[in-house]
This record gives C-alpha cells, structure tokens and sequence, in this order.
C-alpha cells in the first residue's frame, strides 16, 4: 500500500514546477499542457463507461479524411480536445486525423497566441469496442507564421522543431506521458482524486529488449528484409535471449507504451498495399519519436530518423521502427545491407 503521508505531485504542479525549463517560457506553455490534461480526464469518463453507453460505442457511419470508418468516441475525444484547445487562449489552431483540414482559432484580441497542436484524439479506435487500451497522442510546435490565423506552415513543421509531445493511455490505469525536450515523465490518474499524479519520472527505454511488435498478418505483404529482421526476432539464439516475444495489441499507443517499459520495438513497415504503411507522421509518429528520444529510445523511418522527415501534407504516412535503441538500429542494419545488396546486383 502507498504511503498516504508521501507528497502526492500533480501534473498541474509538476508543469508549473518545470515552467523555467520550457523552451521560451512564459506559462503559456504550462497552461496548454494543463488544458489537454483536463482534456484527457473529460476523454477518460466517456472511455470508462464505453461498455455501459451505447451512444458512445460503435460507429458514426462517416469515414475520416484517411477514408478510415469514424468510431462515435473518434468523434467525441476529437470534439473534447478541439474544444479544449480552442478555450485554453494559448492555442492558434489544431490539425487532427479525424479532419481533412487544419482548424485556425479566431485570433484573440491583443494577444499573439504562439502555439499549434496535431492531434491524434483517439488511438487503436478498433479496441474501443473490445475493452482494449486506446489512447490520444499530441504534438506541440511554436507558430512559425508571424501574426493572424495560423497557416498550414506552422502544422507542416519537422519532428524536431516540437516544443512538447505527449500521451493519454486509456488502459488497466490512465496515465498521461510527456516531455518538453527535457526527459520523459509519466503521470497516473487517481480516479478518487481526479488528479494525474507523477507515478514515472524520469521514464528511460531499456537500450535493448525481447518483444516485437507488428500486425504479422502481413507477413507476406512486407519488404524482404523487415521479413528477414522478423524470422530474425523468432530464431532461437541463446546469446541475444531470441526468440523474442511477440506483442502486438493494435493501439500503437499501448504497444509503445508497453515496450518503453519492458524495452521493445514497435514497427509499421510498408506494405505492398500501403508503400507507406499506414502510420501518420504528425499525429502518430512525430510525438511518439520525440519521447522515444528523450526517453533515450530511437525513431527511424528506416532511414532517417522520424524527426528528420520534411513533411508535406498534413495526413502524410511514414513507415516508422520505434523503441529500444539497439533493436532499431538492428532493424536499420537490415535494411541497409538489403539497399548496398540490391545496388551490386
Ligand atoms: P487510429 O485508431 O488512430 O487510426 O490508429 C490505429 C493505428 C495504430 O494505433 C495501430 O497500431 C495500428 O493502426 C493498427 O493497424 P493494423 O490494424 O493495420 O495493424
Ligand atoms: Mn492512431
Ligand atoms: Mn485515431
């Protein structure tokens, strides 16, 4: 049993706490963080009681701008955190998977609102069904656009110019994970005290790890050699502890989360069906990426590190291998000697 004497630290108290460290600080910062916290307690209510309400389960009948089928929570977690944003004061627009375009907020009067958010509101959709963990996942970048609306260049930013990235998982506890470029701190919801409590500071990637995770139903569909790294991964081979263990939960949220903890790689290679595979690089994997490196993990889309990629369209896709450093880089390894080999023949 915890110690009830022990000093409970809030997220609110934490993000304040940590204020001087931010990049330009000034608390606007702080108070956009603390806003989707409180986002991602209102999403947390409605995904608590997602058996029990049926207006909140199952599907919209309406597609996303990725043509993907919209879950009714999609909807609502997109709605609760557009909102939340918009209201904060500290936010000048939104892109998210769940819209074609991005949203610009009406200025505010007398006040140069500096930061743009991407937004992935609900994570792993196709577990809100099953009582399977789903997550939010979001990005936080300075406006480069002086003054006025925000534009589509401050969405179109590189990974490595984000000033915050974080995480909601909704699973077995909810905890919200973020960095501000200054290491990766997890904190716990205390549903009796509706506060998220520091439970993970300092949150570090083993360097190496002994689980896998990918959709190895498409197998067939995958480039040769990220089907040579998985018959690698299932060898038996003492010296490394292969095989390794298998674990893939479909909430790219969940199974990162897992393998940050227990150390592991996650990987959505392309597909002979998506040349891109499916992931989305501002909503997924750029803020995945800035944790996975701050948490002394890597982030490599095979080639070049996730937050190295120029994006060009808000719904771009990336194929992404994320996780413990020393599994990416083998993966990586892969790779490349399969580009030298194809280049002599
Ligand atoms: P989303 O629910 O936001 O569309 O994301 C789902 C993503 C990711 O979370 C998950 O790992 C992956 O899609 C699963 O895709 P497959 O079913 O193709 O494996
Ligand atoms: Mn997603
Ligand atoms: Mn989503």
């Amino acid at each position: 049993m915890s110690n009830p004497l022990k000093k409970l630290i809030t997220l609110d108290e934490f993000i304040i706490r940590n204020e001087k460290d931010f990049p330009f600080a000034s608390g606007e910062l702080s108070g956009l963080l603390r806003d989707i916290g409180l986002a991602a307690k209102i999403v947390n209510r409605e995904v608590n009681k997602a058996g029990l309400v049926t207006d909140i389960q199952g599907i919209m009948g309406s597609t996303n701008s990725s043509g993907e089928e919209q879950k009714k929570l999609d909807v609502y977690a997109n709605d609760m955190f557009i909102n939340a944003l918009r209201v904060s004061g500290e936010c000048c627009g939104v892109a998210t998977e769940e819209n074609d375009d991005y949203i610009a907020f009406e200025p505010l009067p007398g006040k140069n609102v500096k930061y743009i958010v991407n937004l992935d509101p609900l994570d792993g959709s196709g577990n809100i069904d099953v009582n399977v963990s789903i997550g939010t996942i979001f990005s936080i970048f300075r406006r480069v656009s002086l003054s006025g609306p925000c534009t589509r260049e401050d969405f179109l930013q590189k990974g490595r110019e984000q000033v915050a990235a974080g995480y909601i998982i909704y699973g077995s506890s909810t905890m919200l994970v973020y960095t501000t470029g200054n290491g990766v701190n997890g904190f716990t919801l205390d549903p009796s005290i509706g506060e998220f409590c520091l439970s993970h500071p300092n949150f570090k990637f083993p360097s190496n790890g002994k689980i896998y995770s990918v959709n190895q139903g498409n197998f067939l569909k995958f480039p040769e050699p990220i089907r040579r790294y998985i018959d690698y991964c299932t060898a038996e081979d003492k010296a490394t502890g292969r095989p390794y263990s298998f674990r893939y939960i479909g909430s790219m949220v969940a199974d990162f989360h897992r393998n940050m903890i227990q150390g592991g790689i996650y990987m959505y290679p392309p597909t002979t069906k998506q040349a891109k595979g499916k992931l989305r690089l501002l909503f997924e994997c750029n803020p995945l990426a800035f944790i996975a490196e701050q948490a002394g993990g890597k982030a490599s889309s095979g080639e070049v590190p996730i937050m190295d990629l120029e994006p060009t369209e808000l719904h771009e896709r990336t194929p992404i291998y994320i996780g413990s450093t020393d599994m990416v880089d083998k993966v990586e390894e892969m790779l490349r000697k399969a580009k030298v080999g194809e280049a002599l023949l």
